[in-house]
């Protein structure tokens, strides 16, 4: 009997229609195009606008697309897991919402909560179900309603996040296709320094928390910054070491969407060419766990079968990660 691999076998993806640019910001916070544009290469995000939208909305749209192009019949789908830190509901998973809407009412369903690294967990959790050899299909989104919880009185923060999702399905391979390899980091000093102080079980909300500001994201940007740059690297550099990859093997590196220079000090430490190096942070900024699928869903038809991907993430926590995956189709 082969060895099962789990594959990627299809995308999907939405943005909500408003485009907050970096020109409106201008007229929210005291900034500038130049300044946010050098420091973090975002030009413009999207935005969920309208009464009672969450991120079930994002999610049932980009996991719709993918059904509708792949032609897939949602009875079909055995699980359906919403990578997410901003979930319609403290309470009520989102991703189950979301499975019942699509109609995958056969699947199990719930969320994953990593910040930024979501949906790179969500992948190593998808494919080991797959590698079990008990579930054929597995629905991972990562979806993330980021302007619900950013002040947009805070320049420092405002400025990177926007809302968006992406899906994808894995399925069994018996090519030897998919997931080749994963190294994922934690490190629990990062929830100083990227936080939503309170809402949580140590400070619940109150009239105070709220007066205080304290349910939008605080971010050190400097401190994640420099974790995020070197955490990033590493994690990149040894998943090619230890599958004897260099920059000529790899075809096209998938990192998170937190900043352009994150991205780009990845890029270099690993040798890798700029043309390899998938970037749509300028369209959407940092939309958490939508990142790495908006860019499958962005970049789809560039990939060829047997395609060696590096995909890389850092987030809040901290989180990080990469995972080495071979193109299916
Ligand atoms: N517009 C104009 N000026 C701004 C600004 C804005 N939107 N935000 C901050 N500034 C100012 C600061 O007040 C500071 O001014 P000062 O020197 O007079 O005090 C100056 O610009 C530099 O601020 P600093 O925070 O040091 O900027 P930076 O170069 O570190 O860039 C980030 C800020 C947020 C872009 C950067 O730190 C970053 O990308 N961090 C990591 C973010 C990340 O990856 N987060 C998610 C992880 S998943």
């Amino acid at each position: 009997m082969s060895t099962i691999t789990a594959a990627i076998t299809a995308v999907g993806g939405y943005v909500p229609d408003f485009v907050l640019t970096n020109e409106l910001l201008e007229t929210m916070v005291d900034t500038n195009d130049e300044w946010i544009t050098s420091r973090t290469g975002i030009k413009e995000r999207r935005i969920l606008k309208g009464e009672n939208l969450g991120t079930s909305y994002l999610a049932i749209k980009a996991a719709e697309d993918l059904i509708a192009k792949k032609n897939i019949n949602p009875e079909e789908i055995d699980l359906v897991i919403v990578s997410t830190t901003t979930p319609d509901m403290p309470v009520a998973a989102t991703a189950v919402y979301v499975a019942t809407q699509i109609g995958a009412v056969n699947a199990f369903a719930y969320d994953l909560q990593a910040a930024c690294s979501g949906f790179l967990y969500g992948m190593s959790t998808a494919s080991a179900f797959i590698q079990s050899g008990k579930y054929k299909k597995v629905l991972l989104i990562g979806a993330d309603k980021m302007s619900s919880i950013i002040d947009y009185t805070d320049r420092a923060t405002c400025i990177i996040f926007g809302d968006g999702a992406g899906a994808v399905l894995f399925e069994p391979n018996y090519e030897g296709l998919g997931v080749q390899d994963e190294y994922l980091r934690s490190d629990g000093i990062g929830r100083e320094f990227l936080k939503i102080e309170a809402g949580g079980s140590i400070l619940p909300p109150s009239a105070e928390t709220v007066a205080k500001r304290q349910h939008y994201v605080f971010q050190d940007g400097k401190t994640v910054y420099k974790y995020a740059v070197s955490g990033m690297a590493d994690v990149s550099e040894k998943i090619l070491e230890r599958n004897n990859l260099t920059h000529h093997d790899v075809n096209w590196l998938i990192a998170h969407q937190a900043n352009k220079r994150i991205i780009d000090a990845t890029a270099s430490r690993i040798g890798l060419e700029e043309e390899k190096v998938l970037i749509n942070i300028h369209k959407y900024g940092n939309t958490t766990s939508g990142t790495l699928p908006l860019l499958l869903f962005d970049f789809e038809k560039k990939f060829k079968k047997g395609d060696n991907l590096i995909f890389a993430a850092f987030g809040g926590g901290f989180t990080w990660g990469s995972i080495y995956l071979k193109w299916a189709y």
